[in-house]
């Protein structure tokens, strides 16, 4: 029997700050009315408060799934984090969450490729399991971006918010959990979405800061370009693949970037805004949070069998799509 990775569970985490278009309008010269036409946000969550980093809401993300799955932080073999705003350059944000949840055999790190973090990361979680070498993997998607961004930057400060997410992976013989997957990168996209400084080949110094060079720096309608072809073209590829007809896909799970981007990749996978997950409105894009924040919101709705399709595109480039089949029905209904 085929072992496969299953997702047995979810927990996610918001900051209680709201940041608002009307706040934003206060900030930088725009408008709701932009802002909401243009990528479909409202509002997002800022994590604020001294000497809070990203593993703050990742610990709070793990800790309710570990709740809510009955899994004790012993029971983990591997925790994989996919930040691209980790607490520190170094240690881990993985080593960092696994001491405070209190894992004792765990092995942890963290995985950088940007907005497609999760979905690297859930696959090479799953990978583990699939091989027989572990039962219990922890994958949390998890960013603070308001510590990136440049609120002076009205194309940039607009899109993004803070926010984690966590799936727990377990082994299955049922068919069930991470069915395909397709994984790409092109680093030729650096020159359109980056951080100039804060890394080796630019440390931080006075000239560094003065210039603004620490936030994310984005050409956004080229990313667009990309992000829509890429996203789409890949979510059609693996749906194709595993011989998924629009009928056959109960919920597309896309990275939540922009709602234009999601509406055309949802259009060339051939379904209708019922079947798409959506939490743009509420959250922004929380980069490597976006898809366990959408899994989280929506989790009374899944049912054991249904077919997902996960898509993601970001810095790097980096993107990718993934099958998921759900492997368990919300609580209170029989399995
Ligand atoms: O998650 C990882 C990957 N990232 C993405 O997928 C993001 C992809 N890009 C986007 O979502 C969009 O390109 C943005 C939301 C970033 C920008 O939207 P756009 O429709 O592509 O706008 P644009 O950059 O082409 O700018 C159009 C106009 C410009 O004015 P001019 O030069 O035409 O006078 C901008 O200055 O809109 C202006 N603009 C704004 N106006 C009001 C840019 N930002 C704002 C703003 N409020 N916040």
């Amino acid at each position: 029997m085929k072992i496969t990775a299953a997702i047995t569970g979810v927990g996610s985490y918001v900051p209680d700050y709201v940041l608002t278009n009307k706040e934003l309008e206060t900030l930088v010269d725009t408008t709701d009315e932009w802002i909401v036409s243009r990528t479909g946000i409202q509002e997002r969550h800022i994590l604020k408060g001294e000497n809070q980093g990203t593993s703050v809401m990742a610990i709070k993300a793990v800790e309710q799934l570990l709740a809510k799955t009955n899994t004790s932080a012993a029971e983990i073999d591997l925790l994989i984090c996919a930040t691209t705003t980790p607490d520190l350059v170094f240690p881990a944000t993985a080593n960092i969450i696994s001491a405070a949840i209190g894992t004792t055999k765990a092995f942890s790190f963290d995985m950088q490729a940007a907005c497609s973090g999760f979905l690297y990361a859930l696959t090479t979680g799953a990978q583990f399991i699939q091989s027989g070498t572990y039962k219990k993997v922890v994958v949390v998607g998890a960013d603070k971006m308001s510590s990136i961004i440049d609120y002076t930057d009205r194309s940039t400060c607009i899109i993004f918010g803070d926010g984690a997410g966590a799936v727990l992976l377990e082994p299955t013989t049922d068919g069930l959990g991470l069915l395909d997957h397709e994984l790409c990168s092109d680093g030729r996209g650096e020159q359109h979405l980056h951080q100039k400084a804060g890394g080796s080949r630019r440390p931080p110094s006075a000239e560094t800061v003065a210039n603004r060079e620490h936030f994310v720096y984005q050409e956004g309608a080229a990313v667009f370009k990309f992000a829509v072809k890429n996203m789409a073209d890949v979510a059609a590829q693996v749906a194709d693949r595993n011989h998924l007809s629009a009928n056959d896909i109960t919920w597309l799970v896309p990275h939540q970037a922009n709602k234009r981007i999601i509406d055309a990749t949802a259009q060339r996978v051939g379904i209708g805004p019922e079947k798409v997950m959506l939490t743009i409105h509420k959250y922004g894009n929380t980069t490597n949070a976006t898809i366990p924040l959408c899994l989280a919101d929506y989790e009374q709705q899944l049912r054991k069998g249904d077919n997902l399709i996960f898509a993601a595109f970001g810095g790097g480039f980096t993107w990718g799509a993934l099958y998921v089949k759900w492997a368990y029905n919300p609580s209170g209904i029989m399995n």
